[in-house]
């Protein structure tokens, strides 16, 4: 077996504080209501493990408000030659990596499997295999330790990214109604958060009809052989290039979903996405315009690179590229900027979060934070490291269940289509 690639340590940064405001917890079957709000709760290691996807992780978070450690496996290199996830790939690099990824999540923490209060494990939405690997682990771990298990939402784990760090700074302030993006390689998803009357509750007010945001970054990177995953190539790249080259139009969707289980009482105020049309426009402006033949060459030299770095990419793009890739991102960020602040308005949100893989991204961060400034309206953001997937989202987002007792049962069995409620 061949030895794991480097994994990504978070180091420990200890703080202290209760916990109060922020947190938006139900009625607790350990603890009588007014000692919760009281802030005299006491202190929760929860071990977070998040296999979903592409990323092995672990993480122990501190009663929903301190990172204690956060250990990320990415698979990238397995998948970078395929310019996408390759499932089958995906569950078996789970397999060789869950053990230590755990172990170090552990040591990192100064915690032992007898130290810690709970295991939270990723229950759904992802692929199916890479779910069942992270989930049998937890189920295993937890009979074996004698902890309570407890299953949590992936994309309420994300959620969880941007409330987990902005305890951790001391902001507990948290004006509702909340409308929070989650925004990532499988998911462009609009949430009306509500958290006042005990646990955490979520409703569906816009979602993309077909390809993830971060999707479209991905396969645009793959068309114009820009490295994987697409969306931070593209990132940097668009810097290089001038925005306004080329006009990509959306359509606004304000229609009826065709399909009648994504169908909703209230779609007249729902603002949906759609990111597939973006990526046949990229497809025929390159057609159109005879890039194929320098998107060959740059395949070609960066072939003959053991391990191609971003600059080697920049140096094998022209500026047409470049200008192409720009106003791709330009348009992304637009179209996700625009929709999500019409159903602030349409939702009346006094708050916004906007987390998951694509969060990372500098243009919608800056484009986010100007355009909400100039509406007055409170937006927030994961750090870097923890916008694309983590365990500590899910340790974090679990938090509030193990205060209300809400264990999942020894049956708890992996939902790849689990929906947020
Ligand atoms: O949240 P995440 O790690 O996994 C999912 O839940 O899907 O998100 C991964 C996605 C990928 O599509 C990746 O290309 C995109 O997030 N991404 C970015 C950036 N960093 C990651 N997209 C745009 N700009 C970035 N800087
Ligand atoms: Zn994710």
């Amino acid at each position: 077996m061949n030895s794991l690639p480097p994994i990504r340590h978070t180091p420990a940064q200890p703080t202290a504080g209760v916990l109060s405001g922020f947190e938006g917890v139900g009625r607790s079957r350990r603890w009588a209501p007014s000692t919760l709000y009281n802030g005299l709760v006491p202190d929760a290691y929860i071990l977070g493990i998040e296999s979903s996807c592409d990323e092995t992780a672990a993480a122990v978070v501190r009663s929903g408000q301190e990172l204690v450690s956060n250990v990320v496996y990415s698979q990238f290199v397995t998948h970078r030659p395929y310019g996408g996830v390759v499932p089958e790939l995906a569950s078996r690099e789970h397999l060789r990596a869950i053990v230590p990824v755990v172990r170090q999540a552990l040591d990192d923490a100064g915690r032992s499997y007898q130290t810690i209060d709970a295991i939270a494990v990723t229950k759904g939405p992802g692929l199916a295999g890479s779910l069942l690997v992270g989930l049998s682990y937890a189920k295993a771990l937890a009979y074996a330790v004698e902890k309570p298990l407890i299953a949590v939402n992936h994309l309420e784990g994300h959620i969880h990214a941007v409330l987990l760090e902005e305890r951790q700074k001391g902001n507990r302030e948290l004006q509702f109604p909340v409308l929070a993006l989650v925004v990532s390689g499988g998911h462009t998803h609009l949430f009306l958060v509500e958290g006042k009357s005990g646990a955490w509750r979520y409703r569906d007010v816009g979602h993309t009809r077909d390809d993830a945001a971060g999707e479209a970054f991905d396969k645009v990177a793959k068309l114009l052989e820009l490295g994987y995953p697409g969306g931070p190539a593209i990132d940097f790249l668009a810097r290089h290039g001038n925005p306004q080259a080329v006009k990509f139009p959306f359509a606004q969707i304000k229609h009826h979903d065709r399909n009648p289980q994504n169908r909703h009482a209230d779609d007249e105020s729902r603002v949906d996405f759609s990111y597939s049309g973006i990526k046949t426009a990229v497809l025929r402006y390159v057609e159109t315009h005879d890039m194929r033949e320098a998107i060959m060459r740059r395949r070609q030299a960066l072939a003959a690179l053991a391990s191609p770095v971003r600059e080697d990419y920049l140096a094998a793009c022209d500026q047409a590229t470049l200008d192409l890739v720009a106003s791709f991102q330009h348009a992304m960020v637009n179209d996700l900027v625009s929709k999500t602040l019409l159903a602030v308005r349409e939702q009346d949100a006094a708050t916004l979060l906007v987390t998951g893989g694509v969060a990372a991204n500098s243009e919608l961060r800056t484009s986010f934070e100007q355009r909400a400034s100039e509406e007055g309206l409170a937006v927030y953001f994961p750090s870097r490291k923890l916008s694309t997937d983590n365990a500590a989202m899910i340790a974090a987002a679990a938090y509030p269940r193990f205060l209300a007792g809400e264990f999942a049962a020894p049956e708890l069995s992996a939902d790849a289509a689990l929906r947020l409620r």
